[in-house]
């Protein structure tokens, strides 16, 4: 999944290698032993594919957002748009803000990435910024989420528990070992 070009789009422009997706592999999996959080596999429901992973890390790439948890999401191309990513990442927030305790949750996400744009949206994510990161030079849109606005917006929870249903969500240390 890692070597196709669309799924690295944002921000390489290229598939990974097979050494840098072991790399990121491993980096997840270092994560969740570091952390107690992390990205996770998302699997159709029963004996369904493996079709990506979407979840939440401790951000460290980018000074701005360092130390906030940020959200992250990238599916097999073959499964866009039957609204997994939204069912998976409603997941996530809600491990953070349920489990973790945590009362904001961040995503970056470059301009030209409509997908992500819209699916940062329809979560309940706001644009609170653009900014440039220094490294690559490019501009990027940082998303905010609260807790409050996630409970509001999900009020009696159905719309994540509904997702929950269809959409199997395993973590990555589960599936390595
Ligand atoms: C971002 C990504 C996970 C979205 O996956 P998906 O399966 O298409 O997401 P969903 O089906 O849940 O759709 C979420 C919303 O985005 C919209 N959307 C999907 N693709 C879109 C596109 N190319 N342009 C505009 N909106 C798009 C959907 O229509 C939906 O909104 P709606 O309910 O208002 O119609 C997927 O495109 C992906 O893996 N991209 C490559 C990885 C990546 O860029 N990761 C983010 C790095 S910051």
């Amino acid at each position: 999944m890692f070597a196709q070009p669309e799924v690295w789009e944002f921000p390489f422009a290229r598939g990974l290698t097979r050494e840098e997706t072991e790399l990121r592999l491993s980096r997840y999996i270092e994560t969740w032993e570091h952390d107690g959080f992390g990205k996770y596999a998302v699997e159709l429901s029963g004996d369904g594919p493996l079709i990506g992973c979407v979840g939440l890390e401790l951000a460290t790439w980018f000074h701005e957002i360092e130390g906030e948890v940020e959200i992250g999401w990238r599916l097999d191309p073959r499964y866009w748009g039957d609204g997994y990513a939204t069912e998976a990442a409603l997941a996530s927030l809600k491990v953070g803000f349920d489990r973790l305790g945590l009362d904001r949750i961040v995503a970056v996400v470059e301009p030209a990435n409509l997908a992500s744009l819209r699916l940062a949206e329809k979560i309940g994510l706001r644009v609170v910024r653009e900014t440039l990161e220094p490294k690559f030079g490019r501009l990027l849109e940082v998303f905010v989420v609260e807790r409050e606005i996630f409970e509001e917006a999900t009020g009696s929870q159905t719309a994540v528990e509904d997702g929950l249903h269809s959409a199997k969500v395993l973590d990555t240390t589960t599936r390595a070992h």
